[in-house]
């Protein structure tokens, strides 16, 4: 495990966020104002709806190989769905975070260098999100073969290989949740509030 991953699977294990030297602004802008201020209007707003799309495809992914495994639903009726939010999701969490690495966090941290530390964190969190992303894809192409050669032999019931294939894919998705969530809510609280800061001064920031 490389360091960028212990580090986010440490912090997503304790279930604790970033360091209170790093929480000053979201002291000022809790959570419970963020929907209510003027100043998440705009790329605040995009920010968690993308953040809020990651976590539910997460979850419907998760959902739709915890059903196939535990037997209630059909191997034939998961593929589809299955790739279309996979491939979604992994391209999707791609293109955000080179977004993210390349345009908005050298922003972020010449408007505010004393939180360059927070985004040092969250770009190690990319790469370990990365490797992880890569043991989805992984356990996805595997289960998805599992399923291919169970239905050329004409089995409509979830035979061995699949099952393991489902229970490997289950054990990596959880694991890709844990550590993508801890990564989402721990952005958000460096991002959110030093948008709606500056937003304060400049309406038109981020
Ligand atoms: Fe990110
Ligand atoms: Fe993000």
């Amino acid at each position: 495990m490389s360091d960028e991953q212990s580090a986010l699977a440490a912090r997503a294990a304790a279930g604790s966020g970033l360091s209170a030297g790093l929480l000053g602004l979201l002291r000022r802008h809790p959570r419970d104002g963020w929907q209510r201020a003027a100043g998440l209007a705009g790329s605040g707003e995009v920010w968690l709806a993308n953040h809020r799309h990651f976590r539910d495809l997460t979850g419907r992914i998760s959902g739709g190989v915890a059903a196939l495994r535990d037997g209630r639903s059909a191997p034939d009726h998961f593929d589809g769905l299955f790739r279309h939010d996979l491939g979604s999701l992994l391209a999707g969490l791609d293109g955000h975070h080179r977004i993210e690495d390349h345009h908005y966090f050298p922003i972020f941290r010449q408007a505010v260098p004393t939180l360059a530390p927070g985004f040092e964190i969250l770009d190690a969190d990319h790469t370990a999100l990365h490797a992880a992303i890569h043991d989805l894809a992984f356990a996805g192409q595997g289960l998805l073969r599992a399923l291919g050669a169970q239905a050329q032999a004409g089995d409509d019931r979830l035979a061995d290989a699949a099952a393991r294939a489902a229970e490997d894919a289950a054990a990596v998705l959880a694991r890709f949740g844990l550590l993508l969530g801890r990564h989402l809510d721990d952005e958000e609280d460096l991002v959110i509030p030093l948008i709606l800061e500056r937003a304060r001064a400049d309406p038109d920031f981020g």
